[in-house]
């Protein structure tokens, strides 16, 4: 077969192969189980304190801010580590322990970090022969001595020399977290090879022409190129030898499928347990399509949950099985000592079991080897969690609460937070792979129009590229001949072009970055360190980008030059980066092989779960160098790491057109959103296959619609499924249901605000708010968005009832039904009668939602439109009472400053509605066109209602107009102020409502 026929063939198969998914979901033998992990089950099986690790506190010692210390591990005097002790500006801890004089370095995630992050001096506050301690916890401004809340510091880590175990204390003394008191802590230090036992030498297979997988791991082809190679399956026993004693466990070389992983530096893997002894909740460690409050694992029970970046076809719903991003990032939540986050900050594959005292089985009796430093109370209850990497640091680092806003604070300071979204970004987005053409895409961006359905984002798949041969980066001359006018008109209703950009590199001479790429010497480097390493994926065979290379960055940004890409100084184009785990069909895993070579020489394995970061990193540096003059950049990942937030939103990859899809959103978003990773969303209508009904289509917009990514998708097999293709009552619901969302534009955007300054997601669990609140602990089928509204999506088939749960306390905590404007009180459970049109929507009394009714093509048409202020009016002591916010800019600059930004406060009291800016700067983009009170007390009537534009000034004060509707069962009633004609005293103005006497 000529080369060509090949590449044909292959593609073909390829796309029939995706075009036809598998009715059984996903083939978990394509992915390894912790049993064919050799370092999962050494970890798995270490025996409590194998390793006797004992701090030497004579060596404890100050190193310029921070503390350290060795540790010795007393079964193995040859093995030292250094554990190093650093305190934010904030007041989270840092513990790292490295190797001393390691005769190979171990990764360490410097990327992942903020950039701005900066420490202070730590200091050890009490030292004894057995133990040494230390005060951290959260103080809001750093700079100060006299810290504003002397308690939430009053966190104490205590570290107990032998053996060495780790103790956090809140302020009252409890016991909150408990690192290594199952002695679980294990550093493997690599052997030489020549040192390592003959049975563990590394197995290089003959090479043999190997098989390629498409993205569902099915085989595309029987031959494959003679330059692509890999190793034979030549170790049948491996199986056997993993399950043998713990000996005998083979650290060199291991085999999967039929992949042999060289592993030429031998067992590196970290580990160690931390115990939440208050806490029966502990939810984060995305991606997993699992509940929100995480299950126990453990050998009794099935696999750890894995962070392992993968492209998993079809994936299968509550699972602890890998998926395309990792955050290792944890939260425990607790009644009586509040929130807890733990970062471990390690991008090589990682899983995490956990327990609970009752799934105990396997360290039966631990607990009462340890020593007298832990008390029999802390011993057994809570959660216990065992993690462990395969290679890298053991980089822990401590979050304290007690408040999960404090928590968030720490992970904002030390990841970083989201930058200001271009505002359509904020709107909804119409994608399908693929639309084919530049006419396809303006009959999207018409039926849109035609229908009145809002709409800001047409997306473009990998089809749009030259021949659709998935080179990036460039166009089909036929079909996107006039791709920059494309992307023009759209961009001058408010909407945006998205295209994708993949990570892997077509090899095919002439193609300007395979030629540059290999020119410059930029792509991944195989297991020898010194040939590209040729994988295959979409385009057939390819190279990828080795994006931890600052050179390689570098270069890659240059790309994203509008006058390179899209081709036109002056056209918006923004960019979607998918398939970035990497997804390699020929690769273990449908990934890249952990042997693989990066700069540095670091093994891929070291960094496997911060390369699509790196990429974002990379795309996001390139958009916002060149394209600042346009607009502010808009990425989209499929893969993720601590940090990605800084960089771009992400979706959760392929899902199906399912209820159980449609309902796994919410804990799956919920969880990305308390780990740091905001801006994010799922498939809406679900990727794979067809919704079953009009139904489920409609509920699953309705749901997206307050989610914050939303973006409705189908794979090229899918029935066309846009908005504006349906017809009478599916088209009203589809269209009400994303007319909702932008009704509430303002209110997202200064959600996505209060995001970029506090790292505060914009999508919460109710705990965020009503942490004493036990019911809500395990809710995850509502949630809320930010501070004042309670949603509760329809996530069921046929539902004409739901069951809602209220949080709070009644007498203090209380819920406006917008559907119904009835009032709830906190604290209780309801049932409401539901129609397909029903969007259940709270919003909480003593709020103040900022919105805009007008119903426009895309959010930035309407960005500039008056405003409505919604009031759900709240008690406070006897006044009535409510607060909201409301941030404008000029939608323009990446960072929020208050130059060019202005944040109104907006605090009604006592029948006063003060507006107040908190910044200097004085944008306006549109009046106030009306305030509504929807819960007026109708017995008070009303006089006049009057405007001044300062405080206490009345001499030029207007009478307004008012409404008020007949009063509801409940007593209360509608009031209605019309326009109150403050465009020009937005600075500060102050509305009073004068009542008359009763
Ligand atoms: C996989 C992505 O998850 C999906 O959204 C996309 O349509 C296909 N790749 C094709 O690019």
């Amino acid at each position: 077969m000529t080369p060509n026929m090949f590449s044909y063939l292959s593609l073909f198969l390829i796309m029939t192969s995706t075009l036809l998914p598998s009715a059984s979901g996903v083939d978990k033998s394509k992915f390894k189980s912790c049993e064919q992990s050799s370092f999962c089950q050494r970890n798995r099986k270490h025996q409590p304190h194998e390793q006797k690790w004992a701090l030497d506190l004579s060596t404890i010692r100050q190193d310029g801010l921070d503390v350290v210390g060795l540790l010795a591990d007393q079964n193995d005097e040859n093995i030292k580590l250094v554990l190093k002790l650093s305190l934010t500006q904030k007041g989270a801890i840092r513990m790292k322990i490295d190797q001393m004089n390691p005769s190979r370095n171990r990764f360490e995630a410097r990327e992942s970090l903020n950039p701005t992050l900066t420490f202070k001096q730590l200091k050890v506050i009490e030292k004894t022969d057995e133990r040494c301690s230390f005060s951290f916890g959260y103080s809001s401004d750093p700079k100060k001595d006299q810290r504003d809340n002397p308690k939430a510091e009053e966190y104490k880590l205590i570290l107990n020399a032998v053996p060495f175990q780790a103790e956090v204390l809140n302020a009252e003394g409890k016991t909150v977290v408990l690192i290594n008191s199952r002695g679980l802590m294990r550093f493997e230090d690599h052997k030489d090879i020549q040192t390592a036992a003959p049975s563990e030498q590394p197995l290089y297979g003959a090479p043999v022409k190997a098989q390629a997988y498409d993205e569902a791991g099915k085989p595309i082809n029987e031959e494959y190129p003679d330059d692509i190679e890999r190793a034979s399956p030549s170790d049948q026993s491996e199986t056997q030898q993993l399950e043998s004693s713990n000996s005998e466990i083979r650290s060199y070389s291991e085999t999967f499928s039929t992949f042999v992983d060289q592993r030429p530096y031998g067992p590196m893997s970290v580990g160690i347990d931390i115990h939440f002894p208050t806490s029966d909740h502990v939810y984060g460690i995305p991606e997993h399509a699992d509940s929100f409050s995480l299950k126990d694992t453990g050998p009794n029970i099935g696999d750890p949950y894995r962070l392992y970046n993968v492209d998993i076809f079809e994936y299968e719903l509550h699972s602890p099985m890998a998926l395309y991003g990792s955050i290792p990032f944890m939260m425990s939540q607790s009644k009586t000592t509040g929130t807890f986050g733990v970062f471990w900050l390690n991008p090589s594959e990682t899983w995490i079991d956990i327990e609970s005292n009752h799934s105990q089985t396997r360290n039966a009796g631990v607990v009462d080897m340890i020593s007298s430093f832990v008390s029999s109370d802390k011993k057994m209850t809570g959660r216990f969690t065992h993690w462990f990497s395969e290679t890298g640091l053991i980089d822990i680092w401590l979050m304290p609460g007690p408040e999960p806003a404090t928590v968030v604070t720490f992970n904002a300071e030390v990841f970083g937070t989201i930058p200001m979204p271009p505002v359509y970004s904020t709107g909804f987005h119409q994608c399908r792979w693929n639309y084919y053409t530049g006419d396809e895409v303006m009959q999207v961006d018409r039926g849109y129009d035609e229908a009145e359905v809002p709409l800001d984002a047409i997306w473009l798949d990998i089809e749009y590229t030259v021949g659709r041969s998935k080179k990036y980066f460039t166009w089909d001359p036929v079909t996107f001949a006039n791709h920059n006018q494309l992307a023009n008109n759209l961009s001058s209703k408010g909407r945006r072009l998205i295209a994708i950009i993949d990570p892997h590199i077509k090899k095919e001479e002439g193609y300007d970055i395979y030629d540059e790429g290999n020119a410059m010497d930029l792509w991944v480097k195989d297991a020898t360190g010194r040939n590209s390493y040729e994988g295959w994926c979409w385009p057939g065979a390819s190279m990828w980008p080795d994006y931890l290379s600052p050179k390689v960055r570098e270069w890659w940004a240059t790309k994203f030059d509008p006058a390179y890409f899209p081709g036109d100084r002056n056209t918006l184009v923004d960019i979607w980066n998918d398939m970035n785990e990497p997804s390699v069909f020929s690769g273990p895993e449908v990934t890249a092989p952990r042997d693989l070579r990066h700069v540095d020489g670091w093994e891929h394995r070291d960094i496997h779960n911060m390369y699509g970061f790196l990429m974002t990193k990379a795309t996001f540096e390139g958009l916002s160098k060149y394209r600042s003059h346009l607009d502010r950049p808009f990425i989209l990942t499929r893969s993720f790491f601590a940090g990605s937030q800084r960089y771009c939103a992400a979706w959760t990859g392929d899902n199906q057109a399912r209820w159980d899809h449609l309902k796994i959103t919410v804990p799956m978003l919920l969880t990305l959103s308390i780990s740091g990773m905001p801006f994010v969303g799922a498939d809406v209508g679900g990727f794979f296959n067809n919704p079953e009904s009009d139904e489920l289509l409609i509920r699953w917009h309705q749901a997206g619609a307050f989610q914050p990514f939303f973006r409705a998708h189908a794979h090229h097999d899918a029935r066309h499924r846009e908005a504006y293709l349906f017809q009478g009552q599916t088209l009203e619901l589809l269209r009400n249901a994303i007319s909702l969302r932008y009704t509430y534009s303002p209110y997202w955007y200064s959600l996505f605000f209060e995001s970029h300054i506090t790292g505060m997601p914009m999508m919460r669990p109710h705990w965020f708010h009503e942490s004493y609140d036990e019911r809500t602990y395990d809710l995850e089928d509502q949630y809320l968005l930010g501070y004042a509204l309670l949603v509760k999506p329809i996530l069921d088939k046929g539902v004409s009832s739901i069951d809602v749960y209220l949080p709070g306390v009644s007498g203090q905590t209380a819920w406006f039904d917008l559907n119904n404007r009835a009032m709830y009180q906190g604290g209780q459970s309801i049932s409401l009668p539901v129609g397909l049109s029903t969007v259940p929507l709270f919003q909480r009394a003593g709020t103040i939602i900022p919105r805009q009714y007008r119903i426009r093509r895309s959010v930035e048409l309407l960005m500039r439109d008056p405003i409505t202020l919604d009031i759900v009016l709240g008690d406070n002591q006897g006044k009535s009472y409510a607060h909201g916010s409301l941030y404008v800019d000029e939608f323009k600059k990446l960072e929020a400053d208050t130059d060019s930004a202005s944040l109104k406060d907006i605090l009604y009291y006592d029948d006063f509605l003060y507006v107040k800016p908190s910044t200097n700067a004085d944008i306006v983009h549109g009046t106030i066109e009306r305030i509504i009170i929807y819960n007026w007390p109708a017995n008070k009537r009303i006089k006049s209602i009057i405007v001044a534009p300062e405080d206490n000034n009345y001499t030029n004060s207007q009478t307004l107009n008012f409404k008020l509707e007949s009063p509801r069962q409940d007593g209360t009633s509608l009031l209605e102020i019309r326009k109150p004609q403050l465009s020009n005293q937005w600075k500060i103005w102050m509305l009073k409502i004068e009542a008359l006497n009763p």
